[in-house]
């Protein structure tokens, strides 16, 4: 790739973000997209949608390490915090995988449950920058500064003892092979403004 070709692909570089039905419902729709503004992302897509099953069956992996870091990461929350897990006891489940799959399906009728705001940003860096100003996904755990860390509070552990997924505002992709397919999956290629 030439100087010119570089520049450009690092200035356009693209994500998803969805500020999932927890965000809207507490209206904070406004504050979550002017933080991006802020810091100087482009939003070339922007719309509110009532997710099907069906394509939250696709915006999730079900690869086993995905699911099973979903279940793994929970686990390790409760040691940071000297709470001790019996997973059969507490979760009816015999290990991280099928926790993983249980929190996955918590996850996507969540996810269907009310509407959700989809926004494609656009600028150097995009993918890691939305993921540092959106903060850690355990939102006790997220740094003050950050959206997370700033506006939501839940627990993974009082989450899934409510057999729930924990509420933490937004999703955003998690890397540049993420985002591509992501983007795909929530816009049409009309939808997107160059
Ligand atoms: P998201 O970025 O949408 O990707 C996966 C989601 O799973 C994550 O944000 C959280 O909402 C949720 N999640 C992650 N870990 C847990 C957990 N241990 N228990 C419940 N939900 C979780």
């Amino acid at each position: 790739m030439n100087r010119e070709g570089l520049i450009n692909k690092i200035k356009k570089e693209r994500t998803l973000v969805l500020i999932k039905p927890d965000g809207v419902e507490r209206g904070l729709v406004g504050e979550i997209i002017s933080r991006f503004e802020r810091a100087g992302l482009r939003i070339v897509g922007l719309g509110i949608v009532r997710a099907s099953k069906k394509l939250m069956d696709k915006h999730y992996p079900k690869t086993k390490a995905w699911v099973e870091n979903l279940g793994n990461n929970m686990l390790k929350t409760a040691e940071e915090l000297k709470i001790k897990i019996d997973l059969k006891r507490d979760y009816k489940v015999n290990n991280t995988y099928e926790l993983g799959l249980k929190i996955r399906e918590w996850l996507i009728n969540y996810m269907c449950s009310g509407p959700i705001i989809k926004i494609a940003l656009e600028g150097p860096h995009a993918v890691q920058t939305v993921r540092k100003l959106v903060g850690k996904t355990i939102p006790s755990m997220a740094e003050p500064g950050t959206i997370r860390g700033d506006f939501s509070i839940d627990s993974p552990i009082l989450a899934n003892l409510e057999n729930r997924p924990v509420k933490n505002l937004i999703h955003a992709s998690g890397n540049q092979q993420e985002a591509e397919y992501e983007l795909k999956l929530w816009f049409k290629k009309d939808e997107l403004i160059d």
